[in-house]
Formats: C-alpha cells, sequence, structure tokens
C-alpha cells in the first residue's frame, strides 16, 4: 500500500502502532498544513531544512475505537510534497524507534535520517550532533516539534537547541498540569522546575491561587516567558491553539509555536486557521 501524500490517512501495515484519542486528529491536520507550508516555502530560501521530532512514536497510531489509521509528526513531515532534507528523531521507546525507522526505509527509502532511543532532554547533545553546521554558504532552518504526554520537556533542551536557527512547535499538555498540580507544588518534585527551569514559580504561583488564576495560563505564560528569554516574541501566547476532547470537551492541551521570523507565524496562523473545528486560544472552562 501507498500513502497518499496530500492526507494524513494511514493503514496497518503490521509494524508497531501506538493509540491515540480522536482528537489528535485535529492537532495532525494541522501539523500536516504546517509542515506542508514550511517545507516548500523554505525551500528556495535555506539550502538545508532539517525536521527534529523530539519524542516521535513510531509514526502510525490507530484512532481508538475505530479502525481508522493515521499518520503521527514523525511520518507527517516526511509524508510532504517538497520532504525536509534531513529528519532526526528521539524517542524513549525502543518499539517505536524501531517501527519508525523500518517504516522510514519502506516508504520513504532514501532519506537522511537519525534515530536516537533515549530520553529527549539527556540526549539533546546528541541530536544537535547530527545537524550541519550552518554557515553563510550553507544556510539551515530547523523545525522541532515538542509533543510529549505530560509537561515532559525540559526548558534547558529548549536552551540548549536555542544555539541552532530554529522554529518549535511545543505541546503544553493540561491533564498532567490540572491533575497533578497538588503534588508538583512541593518542594521536592521537579516537574515544573525542569518544565520552566527555575523554582522561583512556586512564589508567584502561590500569590496567583489566591486569585483563583488558571494553572494552565499560568504555565503557558511562564513558558512563554522563558522562550523570550532565548529570543522569541510573545506572540507564542496569543497565537496558541486549543485542543478539547471530542466526548468531554475537556481541555486537554494548548499547541504553542515558536519563531523568531514573522513569516514562521504567517505559515502557523494559515495552519491553525485552516485546520479543523476549533480556532482559537482560550483558557475559560
Ligand atoms: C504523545 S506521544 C507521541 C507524540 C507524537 N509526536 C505523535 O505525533 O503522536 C509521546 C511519545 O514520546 C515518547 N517519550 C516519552 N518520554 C520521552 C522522553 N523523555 N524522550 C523521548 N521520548 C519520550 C513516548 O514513547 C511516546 O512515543
Amino acid at each position: 500500500m501507498n500513502l497518499n501524500p496530500n492526507s494524513i490517512e494511514a493503514f496497518d501495515d503490521g509494524l508497531y502502532i501506538s493509540e491515540v484519542g480522536p482528537w489528535a486528529e485535529n492537532k495532525y491536520e494541522i501539523l500536516h498544513h504546517y509542515s506542508h507550508m514550511f517545507s516548500t516555502g523554505m525551500k528556495n530560501l535555506f539550502n538545508q531544512r532539517i525536521y527534529i521530532d523530539l519524542f516521535s512514536s513510531a509514526g502510525i497510531a490507530n484512532i481508538r475505537n475505530s479502525n481508522r489509521f493515521v499518520l503521527t509528526s514523525s511520518l507527517i513531515a516526511l509524508n510532504l510534497p517538497d520532504p525536509y532534507d534531513h529528519y532526526v528523531y528521539c524517542d524513549i521507546d525502543e518499539k517505536c524507534i524501531s517501527a519508525l525507522s523500518q517504516r522510514v526505509e519502506r516508504y520513504f527509502p532514501g532519506k537522511k535520517a537519525n534515530y536516537i532511543k533515549g530520553d529527549c532532554n539527556e540526549k539533546v547533545n546528541e541530536i544537535l550532533s547530527f545537524l550541519p553546521k550552518p554557515s553563510k554558504s550553507n544556510t539551515v532552518l530547523t523545525f522541532c516539534v515538542v509533543d510529549p504526554y505530560n509537561l515532559g520537556i525540559n526548558f534547558n533542551t529548549m536552551r540548549t537547541l536555542n544555539k541552532y536557527r530554529m522554529d518549535f512547535l511545543v505541546l503544553l499538555s493540561w491533564m498532567d498540569a490540572n491533575r497533578n498540580e497538588y503534588i508538583y507544588i512541593k518542594p521536592e518534585e521537579k516537574r515544573i522546575d525542569d518544565f520552566l527551569g527555575d523554582i522561583e514559580w512556586r512564589k508567584k504561583w502561590i500569590a496567583l491561587k489566591k486569585e483563583n488564576y488558571d494553572f494552565r495560563k499560568f504555565l503557558a505564560e511562564e513558558f512563554v516567558n522563558r522562550m523570550m528569554t532565548l529570543g522569541y516574541p510573545d506572540t507564542a501566547f496569543k497565537t496558541m491553539f486549543e485542543i478539547r476532547s471530542t466526548a468531554k470537551n475537556l481541555s486537554l492541551y494548548h499547541l504553542a509555536f515558536f519563531s523568531k521570523d514573522q513569516k514562521g507565524y504567517k505559515f502557523w496562523n494559515d495552519a491553525r486557521f485552516g485546520g479543523p473545528s476549533q480556532t482559537s486560544f482560550r483558557f475559560e472552562e
């Protein structure tokens, strides 16, 4: 069977397949739109366009309780009219990396790809070691997808990646934040410390909590503030895209896009408004 380059539709190919909720399709459609515009739009402007997927998964997922299959971020980025020049994939799970590498060989033979098995926060220097050195005669632009199940990206990882010219799509996962706020507030719990790259957030949050501030909004604002220290504009906050669960309409995550170039936001705005159903950032329940 062959993949259709204009679609995220996939099929059961016998290799390992993860399972996703129906709302994930919304995310994949937006990613598909974005990568399509980015990879084609930047083709003649940079010598090399690189794609990094820090939580790459296996490339194909089954929509829960259905017999439908979709491409996930790692293969969406390959199934394009003007694919990137080079791919770097990381996943902590051996069966994901193994299935993904076999799929890339099978459906996209000859594509330049590196696979790293491990925690992306620990492997970030290895990930960067695969990137070509940019120069005046070899311009490089990278798009990096950061899509964990929880708030599992460390700000330090973002800081390290920022040595290179890079646009980011970061998924801010709220199930983790909402459920575990009472745990993360404890000084010995490091999840948010690592996510924001400091331990000072607690003081600020304790004051805001008294005013019934939304924890998700607080974390989103704080994360964008940290990205601003790396030179990214606050546009990410104004252009976030919310994904809600299909059955209960619960806020699951926001997609936050970061670029140092306004053209990046032009592509991102086209992708999020061209995407299906939900249209804008909102934090109210
Ligand atoms: C939300 S899922 C996959 C997201 C994927 N981008 C997609 O499009 O479906 C997260 C993946 O991250 C992997 N993972 C979890 N923690 C990780 C870590 N610290 N570093 C790298 N991969 C990790 C899991 O094995 C899983 O495949």
